[in-house]
Formats: structure tokens, C-alpha cells, sequence
């Protein structure tokens, strides 16, 4: 990608990741500004800009010009100043109330597959970030769902060719009660508030046209047509094939951070180290097609 007069990037693994230079999410990006970024995260899927200072409405603002919002009902309790477009991610309990999403994607997923239509990308912005003894907690990981499908063998890739797999909040709620992790916010039946849905199991990038490997360890329940015992079988594989180091980046949070990722190419991971030492981060989705 051709770099603009004032920004430049740098990657953050030889794979995956860009931190951009020169932007100002406050002062307001114009039109060449918001492709650079774009391209930039089409180029590298997860993207990187430091020692930002937005409002709730500028992060809103900057999330708009990837694509419309994405607000799932089941998280809406859980906003910022009244902004409707964004969730809060936090630990902090406030007046015996939690005031944000508690233990958010403390497994393997990317986010919304369990939904029709999955959150395209997703602008995650740091306010507190947990320190001891001078080591950052709370890393998100993040691997490339894209280098991955591209490293399959030949065999594997002609055997996930046109399968498709169920993906499911029902059985991710019932993978946190195992790990003892906090449930999402949901009341009553989980399966009617987000009934499960398929997917392609290979999905190809509505953007760049790569193929990505569209199943997680958090979400993704079964193959469709496959016995149990296969389906698990064949899973298990490419969960710990999309895991290998090669494919991850992990992002050690700073406040100021605003990462933003693509959630067709990548798959991430929150790591939960911190106990009760505050954290804070203010997220926005941005809706996408049905996976293809
Ligand atoms: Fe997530």
C-alpha cells in the first residue's frame, strides 16, 4: 500500500499486524487518510494506532467510516454515556453493578459468528490498563485465520472444501460455565436470543478474497453431516493448527491504543490475568455480509 503524505506503517509480526503512524483519530482523518487505514487493515488484518485521546462520539465517528454499527441486544446494557454504538469491556463494578462485559472473549473466537451476519471488524479503544509489577495483564492474541488456511496441507484443504459448521452462543455460554468464566449478560434461553446458525467452515474475505478458516474454538459446535466424533476429530486440528506461533500476534494494551481488526482474516483471544485490578475499553462492531 502506498503510503500517505503523513502516515506510514510498521508491521507488528513478519505475518500479521500494522501499528500506524500518523493519525489523529480527534483531529479527524480525510478521505485518503481513512483508505490508508483501510488498506492497511485489508494488508495486514489488525491494525495498530498509539497514544489516541477520542470521546465515545469520535470513536463512534471513526468506526462509521469502516462500515454501519453492529449492536448486538444482548450487550446493549453495557454503553458508554448513553452511546448506543459501543460496549463496554471492563472488570469495574460500580455500586454492586457490573459496568461493562465481564471475561469478553476469553476464548478462541472471532466476534459475532454465532450471529447471520458476524461483525465485519471490530474497534476495541484503551482507557485503564492493568499493571503488576510493572508487567502489562490483560494481552489480546490474535492469529491469522488467512496465513493459517494458506499453510493447510493440500489433503486438509480439498477435505474442509464446501463444509460448513454450526456455530453457537448456546454451547460458547456452556464452554465458560466449564471454565468457570463469567457467562455473557444473557436472561432466559440463550438459543432464543441468538439462535445458533451455519457457516462455511472456509470463508472467503468479501475484501480481499482470501480464503480464512471460519471456525473457532469458543463458537463453532459441530461440521454439518459429520459423525461427533469426526466433527470433534477434525476440529480439534485446526483449532490447534490456527493456533501455531507463527500465525499469532499479541498485542500488549496501552491506554491510548486503538486497535482495530478484521474478523473474517483473524481469530483473538483475551487473556484474563488481571483478577479485579481495573480495566476499561470501549468497543465498537461494524456488520458485515452473510459468510461466503
Ligand atoms: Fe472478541
Amino acid at each position: 500500500m502506498q503510503a500517505t503524505k503523513a502516515a506510514s506503517t510498521t508491521p507488528l509480526t513478519p505475518l500479521l499486524g500494522a501499528e500506524i503512524h500518523g493519525i489523529d483519530i480527534d483531529a479527524g482523518l480525510d478521505e485518503e487518510q481513512m483508505a490508508f487505514v483501510r488498506d492497511s487493515l485489508h494488508a495486514r488484518s489488525v491494525v495498530l494506532l498509539r497514544n489516541q485521546d477520542i470521546s465515545p462520539q469520535k470513536q463512534v465517528a471513526f468506526s462509521k467510516r469502516f462500515g454501519p454499527p453492529l449492536r448486538v441486544s444482548l450487550f446493549t446494557q453495557y454503553k458508554p454515556e448513553g452511546v448506543d454504538e459501543l460496549t463496554v469491556v471492563s472488570n469495574i463494578v460500580k455500586n454492586g453493578k457490573p459496568i461493562g462485559v465481564m471475561d469478553a472473549g476469553a476464548l478462541w473466537h472471532t466476534d459475532g459468528s454465532y450471529l447471520q451476519r458476524p461483525d465485519m471488524y471490530t474497534v476495541l479503544y484503551a482507557l485503564e490498563i492493568p499493571h503488576l509489577n510493572g508487567k502489562v495483564l490483560g494481552d489480546t492474541l490474535f492469529t491469522s485465520t488467512s496465513a493459517a488456511y494458506e499453510a493447510l496441507p493440500a489433503e486438509t484443504k480439498a477435505r474442509i472444501a464446501g463444509l460448513r459448521a454450526v456455530n453457537s452462543l448456546t454451547h460458547h455460554v456452556a464452554l465458560r460455565r466449564k471454565v468457570n468464566l463469567k457467562a455473557p449478560p444473557v436472561t432466559g434461553n440463550v438459543g432464543d436470543v441468538a439462535p445458533d446458525v451455519e457457516h462455511p467452515v472456509v470463508r472467503v474475505h468479501p475484501n480481499t478474497g482470501r480464503k480464512c478458516l471460519f471456525v473457532t474454538e469458543g463458537h463453532t459446535k459441530s461440521i454439518v453431516g459429520l459423525e461427533p466424533a469426526e466433527s470433534d476429530e477434525l476440529l480439534a486440528s485446526l483449532y490447534e493448527h490456527v493456533k501455531r506461533p507463527e500465525f499469532v500476534y499479541r498485542h500488549k494494551w496501552r491506554v491510548g491504543d486503538v486497535l482495530a481488526w478484521d474478523n473474517c482474516a483473524t481469530q483473538h483471544l483475551a487473556i484474563t490475568d488481571y483478577g479485579d485490578t481495573p480495566r476499561l475499553l470501549h468497543r465498537a462492531g461494524i456488520a458485515g455480509p452473510v459468510p461466503v
